[in-house]
C-alpha cells in the first residue's frame, strides 16, 4: 500500500451491481464489511476490505480515522432537485400548475439578482452536504449567473454536479422568460464554460414542454444532438392538469413523450422527472431510446401528483433513478426519499427492498447520471465521495436500532426512520465537507 494513504474505519456498505428487488440481494451486488476499512489515496477508493485484514498492512504514517460502529456508504446522488427551490419548499395547498405560478415562479424570479443567486446556491450545497448527497443533477433557473453560481460553490466544495439554465420562453412571468435563440445561446455559453471543468457537467434543461415554444424544444434538439456527451434533463407526465394542457399546446403530437422525441430530446441522456401518468408505449419507447426517469416520491405525494408506477418501468428495462425534487419535494435526504418511495410503492401493491432503494440512492442514481466510472460504489479508482451513517442518530433510531438483527433491517431501519441526523459525516474525494455538530444523544458514561 503506497504511502499518504488515508484509512477510515467502520462498517462498509457498497453495490457492485443492481441487487434487484427480492428480500435477499442479487449474489455478487453487494459488498459489505461489518469491521471494515476504506482506504483512499490522492482523493480516490484504494481499496475496501477487512479492517482485521488490512490494518497490519497500512504504512506506519497512516492517517486513521475510527468512525465507531458508523456505517461508511458512498455519498447519496440526488437525480432531481431545483437549487432556487429551497424556500418554495413546504408551500401549502396546490397541485403543479397553481403551485408554479403562485409560488415558484414568482421565487425564481428573484434569481435575477446574482447575489441572492450566490446566497442560495452556498446554502443549497451546504444543505446537500448536511444531508449526505455528494452529487446531483440540478435544475437552476432561466437567469445565466444561477448556473455560475451552483458550479461556482459546488467547485468550491470538490462536488461533482450536473447542472443547466433553465430554458422557458412562454407561459411564466417576463422577469423569467426567455427567447429560443437567447436561451440556446445562452446554454451554449455555460455549455462551453463549464462542461467538463474539473468535476461539473452542464445540462440542456428546457424546464417542460409547456413552457417552450417550438422554437425552443427545436433548438435545445440541435444542443443535444450537437454535443453527445452532454445530459438533457425536463419535467414529463408529472400532473393530468399539465398532460391535458400539453396536449392541447401540441395538437400534432401523439403524446407527451412524442413531443420530446419529434424535437430530438430523447435519447440515454435524458432524465425526465416524474414520469407517472405514462402507458406501456411510453415505457417501450423510453426503453428503446434509453431515455431515463427521475422518481421523485415526496414531490409526487406532496403536490398530489400521483403514483409512480416503478415495477412497470423496471419490468419495461426503464432505468429508474431516485430524486428528491426539492422545492416540490418535502426533504432533500435521500432517506426519507427513499422512505416515501418505499410507501408510493406499498399503495401500488408493491413494494421496495432497502437493497433496491440503498442501490437506487447510490450506484444505480450513477448509472443514470453516466457518472458510474466516477462515483456511486468504492471500486478501486473512485472518486472517494463517501458517508457516514450513524445508525442510532435520533430518539427514534436509537430505539429501533436494537432491535435490527440484519443487515437489511438496519437499512431499512435507516431508510424509513432517519433523516439529515442519521449523517455523522460526509466527504468528497477523501476529504471530510461536513460533519455533524453534536452527537444526537448524548455520550453513554
Ligand atoms: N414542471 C415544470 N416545472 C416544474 C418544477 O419546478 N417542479 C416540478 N415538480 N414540476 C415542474
Ligand atoms: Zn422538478
Amino acid at each position: 500500500l503506497p504511502e499518504g494513504i488515508e484509512a477510515h474505519r467502520g462498517a462498509v456498505l457498497h453495490f457492485l451491481d443492481d441487487p434487484g428487488n427480492d428480500s435477499d440481494p442479487a449474489s455478487g451486488s453487494i459488498e459489505y464489511f461489518e469491521d471494515g476499512l476504506l482506504l483512499v489515496h490522492d482523493g480516490k477508493v484504494a481499496m475496501v476490505g477487512d479492517a482485521e485484514a488490512l490494518l497490519p498492512r497500512l504504512p506506519n504514517a497512516t492517517r486513521l480515522t475510527d468512525w465507531d460502529g458508523g456505517l461508511l456508504m458512498p455519498g447519496f446522488i440526488d437525480t432531481h432537485a431545483h437549487m432556487p427551490q429551497l424556500p418554495v419548499m413546504a408551500s401549502y395547498g396546490t397541485q403543479l400548475l397553481d403551485w408554479l405560478e403562485n409560488y415558484t415562479f414568482p421565487h425564481e424570479s428573484r434569481f435575477a439578482d446574482r447575489d441572492w443567486a450566490r446566497t442560495q446556491a452556498d446554502q443549497f450545497i451546504q444543505l446537500l452536504l448536511a444531508h449526505g448527497t455528494t452529487s446531483g443533477l440540478i435544475f437552476c433557473t432561466s437567469h445565466p449567473a444561477s448556473v455560475d453560481a451552483l458550479f461556482e460553490a459546488a467547485e468550491h466544495q470538490g462536488m461533482a454536479m450536473s447542472a443547466g439554465k433553465v430554458m422557458m420562453d412562454r407561459h411564466a412571468p417576463d422577469t423569467l422568460t426567455d427567447t429560443a435563440r437567447s436561451s440556446y445561446d445562452d446554454s451554449l455559453a455555460l455549455l462551453e464554460k463549464w462542461h467538463n471543468r474539473g468535476r461539473q457537467r452542464y445540462t440542456i434543461t428546457p424546464r417542460f414542454a409547456a413552457t417552450s415554444s417550438p422554437e425552443q424544444l427545436e433548438l435545445a434538439g440541435q444542443l443535444a444532438q450537437a454535443h453527445p456527451d452532454v445530459l438533457v434533463q425536463t419535467h414529463w407526465a408529472e400532473n393530468e392538469g399539465e398532460i391535458q394542457w400539453t396536449r392541447e399546446l401540441f395538437p400534432d403530437r401523439s403524446s407527451y413523450l412524442d413531443v420530446y422525441d419529434h424535437y430530438g430530446l430523447l435519447g440515454a441522456n435524458t432524465v425526465l422527472a416524474h414520469g407517472i401518468h405514462i402507458d406501456d408505449r411510453d415505457r417501450q419507447r423510453l426503453a428503446e431510446t434509453g431515455s431515463r426517469i427521475a422518481f421523485c416520491p415526496t414531490s409526487n405525494t406532496f403536490l398530489g401528483s400521483g403514483l409512480f408506477d416503478l415495477a412497470s418501468a423496471r419490468s419495461a428495462g426503464v432505468k429508474v433513478g431516485l430524486a428528491s425534487d426539492v422545492g416540490g419535494g418535502t426533504s432533500l435526504s435521500m432517506l426519507a426519499t427513499m422512505a416515501e418511495a418505499y410507501k408510493v410503492c406499498r399503495l401500488r401493491g408493491q413494494t421496495l427492498t432497502p437493497w433496491q432503494a440503498f442501490y437506487l440512492a447510490t450506484l444505480g442514481n450513477a448509472r443514470v447520471l453516466h457518472r458510474d466510472q466516477e462515483m456511486g460504489n468504492f471500486r478501486t479508482g473512485q472518486q472517494a465521495d463517501f458517508i457516514v451513517l450513524d445508525q442510532s442518530a435520533s430518539p427514534l433510531l436509537a430505539m429501533k436500532a436494537p432491535y435490527c438483527q440484519t443487515l437489511a433491517e438496519t437499512l431499512f431501519n435507516l431508510m424509513i426512520l432517519g433523516d439529515d441526523r442519521a449523517i455523522a459525516a460526509t466527504a468528497i474525494s477523501g476529504t471530510i465537507r461536513y460533519r455533524r455538530a453534536t452527537a444526537a444523544l448524548p455520550e453513554s458514561s
